[in-house]
């Protein structure tokens, strides 16, 4: 079943002079992990405030086309009844971190939401433990590194506990150990949960192992859409500047010199074992 679906949707910011979206047509299962990917400006940013209403409810200009998310249409559903069910963690952790405490931050979304004292001590200490952030509950998120902020920032949002979790560079700031933690916090939530996840990423020699589903968009348009292997494994991906992931290159690469290989790997676990296949051939 879809929990996001867009229909020729296509959207101009109020000061914009080009269209930030034009013509995306997308569909999103439930408990998919979707790579969303493509170059600075492409319009992923403004994909992600589609799924939770912010365009066109906050931003304004002119939304045309469908967007279903869980069924709702957001044309017809404000900003607060959305995000019951789409949590949106932002690039920037301390643009969403303002409380005093961590534990008052990962509070704030429910008290909006008037869920009972019981409930909401409940669901903050589940989203701090899931997190692993169980040890700063008492610090100011301001205090805190960029990691452990983006820690605080995914434990807000899954208090909620949204259906779709829409997560836009939430690793911009981190060293790529730092991100790979993130990124294995957040898998463990769509296998474990089945939280639907749209991840807005370009490292994707760290994000692609975690994807069945990449969307790759060039000047506001959705110009490839499938499954990884599928998707990385065509030049054409290569040659629109997607920095596809090392493992794949290389696939390519022994393709072209007349290597031919049983599947396209996309993590270096992949690549060594397709390696020995080749090597054992003679
Ligand atoms: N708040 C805004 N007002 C006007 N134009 C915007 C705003 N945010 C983004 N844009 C424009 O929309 C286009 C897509 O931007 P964005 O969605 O941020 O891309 P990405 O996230 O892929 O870098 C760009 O041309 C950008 O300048
Ligand atoms: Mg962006």
């Amino acid at each position: 079943m879809a929990v996001i679906e867009t229909k020729g949707l296509t959207y101009t910011y109020p000061s914009g002079t080009k269209r930030a979206l034009e013509d995306v047509s997308i569909t999103i299962e439930r408990g998919e992990f979707v790579v969303l990917t493509g170059p600075s400006g492409c319009g992923k940013t403004t994909l992600c405030r589609c799924f939770n209403g912010l365009v066109p409810h906050f931003y304004g200009g002119k939304l045309e086309g469908n967007v279903l998310v869980t069924g709702l249409n957001v044309h017809e559903h404000s900003i607060y009844e959305l995000a019951r069910h789409v949590g949106l963690v932002f690039q920037n952790p301390e643009n969403q971190l303002f409380a005093l405490s961590v534990e008052k931050d990962v509070a704030f979304g429910l008290e909006n939401l008037g869920v009972p004292r019981d409930e909401m001590k409940k669901r903050v200490d589940w989203a701090l433990q899931t997190t692993d952030i169980e040890d700063l509950r008492e610090r100011a998120p301001h205090e805190l590194s960029g990691g452990q902020q983006q820690r605080v920032a995914i434990a807000s949002v899954l208090a909620m506990q949204p259906n779709v979790m829409v997560l836009d560079e939430p690793t911009s700031f981190l060293d790529p150990l730092g991100a790979q933690r993130i990124f294995e916090v957040i898998n463990e939530l769509n296998k474990n949960l089945g939280i639907t996840v749209v991840l807005v990423e370009h490292r994707l020699d760290l994000a692609a192992r975690y994807a069945d589903h990449v969307i790759i968009m060039d000047e506001g348009r959705v110009m490839l859409d499938g499954k990884p292997r599928e998707i990385f494994g065509l030049e054409k991906t290569r040659l629109m500047g997607i920095g596809i992931p090392k493992s794949t290159r290389l696939y390519q690469v022994l393709e072209k010199s007349g290597v031919h290989l049983s599947k396209v790997p996309i993590t270096s676990e992949e690549a060594t074992q397709i390696l020995k296949e080749v090597l054992n051939r003679d």
